[in-house]
């Protein structure tokens, strides 16, 4: 190959790199132009994908009805999932073997790290590269920052606190977790946070924040003060503060984060009521 050309090629890529195109979906590529062209079955009957087969096997609407009662959705089965996981080990089997599109392009299920048993669960929202390529939370230069300003205040990751995301796998590219990705999720973090029975809970960013408290506002109107989070055995603490990466991009922000862990540590230590 010529150099020129080579250096373009090169080029294009770096760029895609740099556009968040970082997984490789197929392991060969696929020629688009030369697949048949589906036109869409205007059809009032409803199409249900069978495994095996090239075209969606259409199914009468009175066929549907019977069989709708039989087919969990996946949010249903995640649930009934977690409910059953007794332990942190049954829980991440019971997460790797649920089926989600995140599962088939990230490499590593990233579920916890640190200390179940500190009093203190971290909650972030999605594991990035780093954190994928080594299925930990937060060791990437977000999970660098987090440790710095936990150490700020007198906590270590490998003594005094324990952290999790709302989802366990990776979004390609670094994209902001779905409604549906967080939905499906979502019972097996409530499931996580009683079986670590944290006495309290620092929320880091919106997603979280939003997520768990059911929250409309943004996260610089809830960070700042606790919120209570209902759950099965009894009301845990929630501090909502801003998310390192955020705080990686506005550094003028790490003014109030500060303040939040201020509060924190002041909690744990009983100085101030948590409320
Ligand atoms: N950001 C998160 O929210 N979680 C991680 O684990 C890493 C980066």
């Amino acid at each position: 190959m010529q150099a020129g050309l080579r250096e373009e090629l090169l080029a294009a890529l770096r760029l895609q790199i740099d556009w968040g195109v970082d997984e490789a979906l197929e392991a060969a590529p696929l020629d688009r132009f030369a697949a048949p062209v589906v036109h869409p079955d205007p059809a009032p009957t409803a199409a249900i994908a069978t495994p095996g087969l090239q075209a969606p096997a259409l199914l009468a609407p009175a066929l549907l009805a019977a069989a709708l009662p039989a087919i969990a959705t996946p949010a249903a089965l995640a649930t009934g999932r977690a409910a059953e996981a007794g332990s942190l080990e049954a829980l991440r089997a019971a997460i790797a073997e649920t089926d989600s599109p995140l599962r088939d392009t990230a490499t590593n299920l990233v579920f916890a790290d640190g200390v179940a048993e500190s009093g203190l669960m971290l909650i972030g929202e999605a594991p990035g590269a780093d954190e994928d390529r080594l299925g930990r939370p937060f060791v990437g230069v977000s999970g660098q920052l987090l440790d710095r300003m936990m150490a700020s205040i007198g906590l270590e990751r490998s003594k005094n606190f324990y952290l999790t995301n709302i989802l366990p796998w990776r979004p390609p590219g670094n994209r902001t977790p779905t409604d549906g990705e967080i939905a499906l999720f979502l019972p097996f973090l409530l499931r996580h946070i009683t079986l670590v029975r944290p006495r309290h809970i620092l929320l880091l960013g919106g997603t979280p924040a939003k997520s768990l408290l059911r929250a409309k506002d943004g996260i610089t109107r809830l960070r700042g003060r606790w919120h209570s989070l209902p759950m099965e055995q009894g009301a845990i603490p929630a501090l909502p503060t801003l998310h390192p990466a955020y705080l990686l991009r506005s550094p003028a922000a790490k003014r109030e984060a500060w303040a939040d862990l201020v509060l924190l540590r002041r909690t744990i230590d009983g100085e101030v009521a948590a409320g």
